[in-house]
């Protein structure tokens, strides 16, 4: 009787020590199931990234699809910090410059994967008049404003909301810019909304609105590199941008107020051109430049959202197609990459490892009245979107 009551106790003492490890593995699935929201197709992630050295905590979402893209946006300048692709044989891999930590984020960054505003490329000694009132900004690039200033959007940390729905997953991403932040006017709400699709697109959504009258240009800073080895230069992919002129800029790179036509010049990218075909060429603006780092005038600008340029790299296959609403492109070479910046596994970036097509209005509008305006008024809604499709091409 002994042994089989000694029997039954070990067996409810098993039965317990059984049923709290299931209990644990549910919560650990529930736990993951939080975290891990699951569309049809695809996917969103949230987890701590890090704390700035100001105490602020900074999330990182990850935006998976079924097609071997992954997306990570932080919150902190809503910065695209990873971005994977397949290649021709199908290997996803990184084809975005980044850092592996928040830290390097903080310290010195050209812009590496920001979202740019409130006002994106250059304003000329920083000023500009709207209304008869002369504003002065906040100046980081000798004399001129560059990319909305030092703090500009690119280092302020950024509401997030997730969402999910078929087949995408959306993050809204929210910063409220305070009226005189960095000089310029008006409590500025922004929402930029990242959208993964299962077709290998990540849509990027632009919404502002203003109490008082302002000026708002803004864009995406990512440095791509979609030979997915960033000890490789871009100077062999080719590049594609739709547009029969340019902003041509004085020594400063800001525009002289002209735009020309980009035939029989080293800016006619027309039909897809090899980037290192002519950057060396002792052309006037190249010089300038120290390369590719200027806005072209985009064709069929009253058709609103089409194709306006692409990147390829013929050995892995990839191709990046920029469609978009605005009137203006800036294709920079990545011409001061310099070495000194460290890349994630070891190593630095050097000189053109990456390209960036930033869509955008021209630099210095605010100064330029013949120029689209980018102005925005109390009561108006900015909205503009730019999608990033990437596909292989044999
Ligand atoms: C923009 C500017 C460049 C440079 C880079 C970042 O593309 O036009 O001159 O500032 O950002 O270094």
């Amino acid at each position: 009787m002994n042994v089989l009551k000694r029997c039954i106790s070990v067996f409810s003492l098993l039965s317990l020590v059984f049923l709290i490890a299931q209990c644990k593995g549910n919560q650990k699935e529930e736990k993951q199931e939080n975290t891990i929201q699951k569309t049809d197709n695809v996917y969103i992630n949230k987890k701590e990234y890090g704390t700035t050295s100001a105490g602020q905590k900074v999330d990182v979402y990850t935006l998976k699809n079924q097609k071997g893209m992954v997306v990570n946006i932080l919150t902190y300048g809503g910065i695209i910090s990873s971005l994977k692709v397949p290649n021709k044989a199908g290997v996803s891999e990184e084809v975005v410059i980044g850092f592996n930590n928040l830290e390097q984020y903080t310290k010195a960054n050209p812009y590496f994967g920001a979202l740019i505003g409130r006002y994106g490329n250059r304003i000329a000694k920083g000023k500009f008049i709207l209304d008869g009132k002369e504003y002065v900004l906040a100046t980081n690039n000798g004399k001129n404003a560059l990319h909305g200033g030092p703090e500009g959007f690119h280092r302020r940390i950024w509401t997030a909301e997730e969402a999910k729905g078929g087949d995408i997953a959306t993050l809204k991403l929210k910063y409220v810019s305070k009226d005189m932040e960095e000089g310029y006017p008006g409590n500025l709400t922004v929402f930029v909304t990242y959208t993964l699709n299962n077709d290998n697109s990540l849509d990027v959504l632009y919404e502002a609105n203003t109490d008082k009258k302002t000026v708002v240009n803004l864009t995406q800073h990512s440095y791509f590199n979609l030979s997915g080895d960033f000890s490789k230069s871009i100077l062999n992919d080719k590049i594609t941008i739709d547009a029969d002129n340019l902003v041509p800029v004085d020594a400063d790179l800001i525009p002289t107020g002209k735009l020309t036509d980009v035939t029989n010049t080293p800016f006619d990218f027309r039909k897809p051109r090899i980037i290192g075909a002519d950057i060396a060429a002792k052309d006037d603006q190249l010089i300038k430049g120290k390369g590719y780092d200027h806005c072209w005038v985009l064709n069929n600008q009253d058709k609103g959202f089409r194709f306006v340029a692409s990147a390829y790299n013929l050995a892995s296959g990839r191709l990046l197609e920029v469609y978009s609403d605005q009137p203006g492109i800036q294709f920079y070479s990545g011409n001061f990459l310099d070495g000194t910046l460290p890349m994630r596994n070891g190593g630095t970036y050097a000189h053109r490892t990456g390209l960036c097509l930033e869509t955008q209005h021209y630099p210095d509008s605010p100064n330029q009245k013949d120029f689209p305006t980018t102005e925005l008024n109390p009561g108006e809604n900015y909205k503009t979107k730019t999608t990033f499709k990437f596909s292989v091409k044999r």
